[in-house]
């Protein structure tokens, strides 16, 4: 499965952090929020990564990241030229995405706990996967109602009324039919092509599938100054009492087998003096 990570938009929210730097880009304590999204997909087994973003902050996210290959990953880039909605992003990467299933994630969304993934991953052959996660503030999302046995009854964006209490976090997936089906959506009232359209016409064919998250799982947002503090505190406490890194890409390549050993030794020599390389010296250490 190929990965896409939706990484535009304004990000008038975070003003003035944003004036220079896109959402994405700032830091969730000890690393850039992209690293999360993408420690996600990396961590389920997906290494073909096609990052879409804005036309000024592309090349930010390219002298980043790269192409990759540290990470045993093959990153490439495209542009939103104007964020005309989250299901746009199977239109600009259609040639990447050809007739292969594709995990979407966006770039501002950090899970924490075994979601299960790499599971769903191996085993997804059509339809769509979405997930619930309940949440005390669903008219903020898109959201998603199950009946006993787990089926989706319904799908909303932001409803006034909520259905249900379970929000759909931006972590998607879709079989290769994906780019036909957005070809076929309308754009919204604001102009649009909504993810949550493109998820109802998977649903209308009986097609769409949803895990209801664990209570144990984190889904944190970051869109406010409040909820981007709150995510950078959870990470930092997780972090400081168990003394392991959440989303360093270096180690979950190293642990997935992205990269060997000798690639891991070759990355961390290269790097600047930090704790962020004390931190791996110590990972290349205990499994030595
Ligand atoms: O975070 C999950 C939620 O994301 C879902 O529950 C909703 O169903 C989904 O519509 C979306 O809701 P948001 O209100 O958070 O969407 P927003 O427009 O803020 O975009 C989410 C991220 O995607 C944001 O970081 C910017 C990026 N984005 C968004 C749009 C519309 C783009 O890169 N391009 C776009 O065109």
């Amino acid at each position: 499965m190929k990965g896409i990570v939706l990484a535009g938009g304004a990000g008038t929210r975070l003003y003035p952090l944003t004036r220079v730097a896109s959402k994405q880009l700032q830091p969730v304590y000890d690393k850039p929020m992209i690293y999360y999204p993408l420690a996600t997909l990396l961590g389920a087994g997906i290494r073909e990564v096609l990052l879409i973003s804005t036309p000024q902050d592309v090349p930010r996210f390219e002298s980043l990241l790269g192409d990759g290959s540290q990470w045993g990953m093959d990153i490439s880039y495209a542009v939103q030229p104007e964020p005309r909605g989250i299901a746009q992003a199977f239109l600009i990467g259609s040639d990447f995405v050809g007739d292969r299933s594709v995990a979407l994630i966006l770039g501002d969304n950090i899970f924490h706990g075994n979601i299960g993934l790499a599971r769903l991953v191996e085993s997804f052959t059509t339809g769509a996967h979405i997930f619930g996660y309940p949440v005390r503030d669903p008219e903020r999302y898109g959201v998603v109602d199950l009946d006993h046995d787990g089926n989706v009854r319904s799908l909303v964006e932001k409803p006034t009324e909520p259905i249900s209490n379970l929000a759909v976090p931006g972590l998607y997936l879709y079989d290769g039919r994906v780019v036909e089906m957005t070809e076929g959506l309308v754009p919204s009232g604001r102009g649009e092509l909504e993810i949550t359209d493109l998820n109802k016409a998977y649903l209308d064919r009986g097609e769409l599938v949803a895990t209801r998250l664990a209570r144990g799982i984190a889904w944190l947002d970051s869109g406010t100054h409040e909820s981007l503090l709150e995510a950078s505190n959870f990470i930092a406490t997780i972090e400081h009492r168990q003394g392991l890194k959440i989303a360093c890409l270096e180690e979950i390549a190293l642990r997935t087998g992205a990269i060997t050993p000798a690639e891991f030794a070759t990355l961390v020599s290269a790097m600047a003096p930090s704790t962020y390389r004390e931190y791996l010296e110590r990972v290349a250490a205990e499994r030595a």
